[in-house]
């Protein structure tokens, strides 16, 4: 008897369980001034429906008739055979918890509407405003409206690369990696909607990849200038102008930190 009554017992906690999992709140996010549709999952024949927002009366439909209140009336619509509840031009106010009653039963299938706009296109840009290719990092920012848009992730796109998540904004690093990228993108994404952004040019870019090794020596063809075979360190640092340090002494005498530029086209 009294392992009879534990089970019991257990299965009636169980039960609770089962019963709080499969009690959902459905999110659901839908554009300002569009329509929103909320489709109840009752299968059988329905006698009774009774939709409420945070508690109060919104349409119902009993004994064959149909009630719609408050600000819901003229825009809204009941199918008494799905329970499915249309409303027409949404607004603000009416966000919030929606509950559905089927032949007098409170179902287990809520819906969280969140009412909002859409994203706009972003556009990328650079900070600081004087970033050009010489400077050491810069900044990113995915700029666009987000009022009024809810939650907003954010991503980036290098080139035609794929789209990873990221923040508002990015610095990026004047490096190898970062000036082998032609195009930042960056896009925008709400519940109710996505926009890109057009590629923004990388102004770290650099279209050859010249990388010289270590203790790179070269002869140059302007000898004649004072640049001699024994400059070690070669930058790049735009498409075809390179920067020499000369380490070595010229006509005995000590060049000390002496950089040039000078096109690769005439050194290579
Ligand atoms: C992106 O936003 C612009 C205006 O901000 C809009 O004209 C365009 O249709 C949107 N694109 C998409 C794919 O939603």
């Amino acid at each position: 008897m009294e392992r009879q009554m534990c089970f019991l017992i257990l299965s009636v906690l169980l039960l609770t369980v089962l019963n709080s999992a499969l009690a959902q709140t459905k999110p659901s996010g839908v554009e300002l001034g569009a329509a929103l549709t909320l489709r109840p999952t009752f299968s059988g024949s329905i006698t009774g429906i009774v939709w409420k927002l945070n508690g109060d009366l919104v349409a119902e439909w009993l004994n064959n008739e149909f009630e719609y209140y408050a600000t819901f009336r003229d825009r809204t619509t009941l199918d008494p055979t799905t329970g499915e509840l249309v409303v027409k031009n949404v607004a603000v106010a009416d966000a919030g918890l929606y509950t559905v009653e089927i032949n007098s039963n409170v179902q287990s299938q809520k819906y969280q509407v969140e009412v909002m706009k859409k994203v706009s296109k972003p556009t990328v840009v650079i900070r600081p405003l004087t970033c050009n290719k010489d400077a050491e990092s810069c900044s990113l920012a995915c700029v666009g409206e987000t009022k009024d848009a809810g939650t907003v992730t954010y991503s980036w796109r290098e080139d035609d690369g794929e789209w990873k998540e990221g923040k508002e904004s990015r610095d990026i690093m004047n490096d190898p990696v970062i000036r082998k990228i032609r195009t930042f993108s960056c896009r925008l994404k709400n519940a109710i909607s996505v926009n890109e952004s057009e590629p923004h040019e990388n102004p770290f870019f650099q279209e050859k990849h010249l990388i010289w090794p270590e203790g790179f020596k070269f002869r140059s063809a302007l000898s004649l200038s004072h640049i001699h075979e024994g400059s070690e360190r070669v930058n790049t640092q735009s498409n075809d102008v390179v920067n020499i340090k000369n380490t070595q002494s010229y006509s005995g005498q000590q060049c000390e930190n002496t950089w040039q530029q000078h096109s690769l086209s005439k050194l290579l």
